[in-house]
């Protein structure tokens, strides 16, 4: 078992559900510590969230930046600079520099609002409804220099009803996320994800040996 919670540094652009999951899961404190949560715009209901729970916040605005570049270096110096030893993209619609990977190799977690590689980008629903498709879903992975594309870490299919709008589909999405983010960022905490080029592997904590 890992001696203490692992910190991580939760990046944030809006609303911040995902983030109040995280706040409020058991294995906040004890398999991850929240260190700082770092929000790309001001006045977000993230950052409310955030200060509601005690835990730091940072905002490092897209628009004080010139480049991708500079701003990934300033989103970095903010985690590192609170502790944080993993990344999680909860909601965080800005793309990071090659500079992210290399600070917190096979470290850094996003959740996305469809089953990948099907529907990247940020209209993944709305994808989802244009193509009619039957079984949409949410992916957790770890981030790689392309658009949502880096190693899958969790799956969940959510079904699409006739009736479906943007709305209600996203909600029903959004139910699956604040239940499998947390799950994989408290494995991640853990110690028990493991990158084998684009296969993650859970190791099985029962086969961990007892003290
Ligand atoms: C989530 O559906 C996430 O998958 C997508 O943006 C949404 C953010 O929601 N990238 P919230 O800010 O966590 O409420």
């Amino acid at each position: 078992m890992t001696e203490s919670p692992l910190p991580v540094a939760v990046l944030v652009s809006g609303s911040g559900s995902n983030l109040q999951a995280l706040l409020d899961d058991p294995g906040r404190g004890l398999d991850f510590a929240i260190c700082s949560v770092i929000s790309d715009r001001p006045n977000v209901t993230a950052l409310d969230r955030a200060q509601d729970a005690g835990v730091e916040t940072v905002v490092v605005p897209w628009s004080d930046f010139d480049s991708r570049e500079t701003f990934t270096t300033a989103i970095c110096d903010a985690a590192l600079g609170s502790g944080a030893l993993g990344l999680v993209l909860a909601g965080f619609m800005r793309i990071l520099s090659q500079t992210a990977m290399e600070h917190f190799p096979d470290a850094i977690i996003n959740v996305h609002p469809a089953l990948l590689p099907a529907f990247p980008g940020a209209h993944a629903v709305e994808n989802a409804l244009v193509h009619r498709v039957a079984i949409t879903g949410v992916t957790v992975h770890f981030v790689d220099e392309q658009v949502d594309h880096g190693p899958i870490i969790a799956q969940e299919a959510v079904g699409v009803r006739p009736d479906d709008d943007v709305a209600s589909l996203h909600e029903r999405i959004q139910a699956v996320e604040h239940r499998l983010l947390p799950k994989v960022v408290g494995a991640f905490g853990r110690g028990l994800l493991t990158v084998h080029d684009r296969y993650v592997r859970w190791e099985d904590e029962s086969e961990e040996g007892v003290d």
